[in-house]
């Protein structure tokens, strides 16, 4: 958020040679009057999708970045607590900020504040399944209530001068209302809908019913992004063709991979690009939250990027514990170089 701080992040990673990413000179589809080139895009994940993770994703492919979620009354009364989440670099655009949050009048007032940011565009969060979020009437809570939708997307895209989105789920077992809600957005002047093809009852378990993502698309005019169980390359094309969305958003499939974005699937990565692209991943980490919290925040990462090599757990533990940077580094330099030998 603070704008000095953008530069010099931006300062920083604008040399860094590792990334081919694969640009489309034509736009694959437009958000309004934003034209996005390519089709594979980072989902929104609470405590993934930061800025170190986004941007490697986008450097490798992702055709867009939208931040993790914020709540609504936090934008407005604990600016400090969101503002991480919302920081981001230039290069990044289009930048998606999500908000969730339940009534129309304070969803926009948190907009409001948020448009100060300068987000390319501002997207509603209705798929959130957790209990804490839906019982308040936000996330896939907001699914229950098709009047208050129309009214967010309504005062939201009358009085911003960016588009609005949204993000749905499948809706609820006993009212699985997802072309009711794609339509009520596209009615009140939303630009584009993302769909998990999973109900609230769901959570992340058992399999997205991509057939549902192929009748919003059948709908409705304004884009679709089709998201749930995307793992390869190849699930990529499916989706496609499955559901004929404009693009296919992958969540906890890209945790490990996010090569995906460059179109590769996890073991065809050769080992010295993924041992680059985790020292940028965790580079970043450190720049962004400082030496400590950076590479505790990175372990989990870490721990993903390593998962295929079978390591022994003893040394696995041992990586994934170390609390100096050039510790961590020095002992993954050896266990790559273990891997390699065989
Ligand atoms: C850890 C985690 C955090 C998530 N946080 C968000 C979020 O902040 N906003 C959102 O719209 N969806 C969030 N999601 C849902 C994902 O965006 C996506 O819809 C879901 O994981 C299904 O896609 P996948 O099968 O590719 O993982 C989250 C999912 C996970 C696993």
């Amino acid at each position: 958020m603070k704008k000095h701080e953008h530069h010099q992040i931006s300062e920083v990673f604008k040399t860094s040679e590792i990334y081919e990413t694969k640009t489309s000179e034509t736009s694959t589809f437009h958000v309004g009057p934003i034209p996005i080139y390519g089709d594979i895009i980072l989902a929104p994940m609470d405590g993934y999708s930061d800025w170190p993770f986004r941007s490697l994703c986008r450097e490798l492919g992702s055709a867009m970045s939208y931040t993790e979620f914020v709540r609504d009354a936090d934008v407005l009364n604990r600016p400090h607590y969101v503002e991480s989440k919302l920081t981001y670099t230039e290069d990044e655009r289009p930048i998606v900020y999500q908000i969730y949050g339940s009534n129309a009048e304070e969803i926009l007032a948190a907009a409001l504040r948020l448009r100060e940011h300068e987000p390319d565009i501002i997207d509603i969060n209705m798929g959130c399944p957790k209990n804490s979020i839906t019982n308040r009437g936000a996330g896939a809570g907001l699914m229950r209530s098709p009047r208050e939708v129309a009214r967010i997307f309504e005062m939201l895209t009358r009085a911003l001068d960016i588009p609005i989105t949204g993000k749905i789920r499948l809706g609820w077992e006993d009212r699985q209302n997802y072309v009711e809600i794609a339509q009520i957005i596209e009615e009140n002047g939303g630009a584009l809908v993302a769909v998990h093809a999973r109900t609230k009852e769901q959570g992340y378990k058992g399999e997205a019913n991509w057939d549902a993502i192929a009748e919003v698309v059948q709908a409705v005019s304004i884009p679709v992004i089709g998201n749930g169980d995307v793992q390869t390359v190849a699930d990529v094309r499916a989706m496609k063709n499955h559901t004929r969305c404009e693009g296919v958003m992958i969540g906890r499939g890209a945790r490990g991979n996010p090569w995906i974005f460059s179109h590769l699937d996890r073991d065809e990565v050769p080992l010295p690009k993924v041992e680059k692209t985790m020292l940028t991943h965790l580079s970043r980490s450190l720049e962004f939250y400082g030496p400590e919290r950076g590479l505790v925040l990175f372990r989990k990462f870490a721990a993903r990027y390593l998962s295929p090599y079978g390591l022994p757990a003893d040394l696995r533990k041992k990586i994934l514990t170390r609390e100096e940077p050039g510790e961590f580094r020095e002992l993954l330099a050896v266990t790559i170089q273990g891997i390699e030998r065989g």
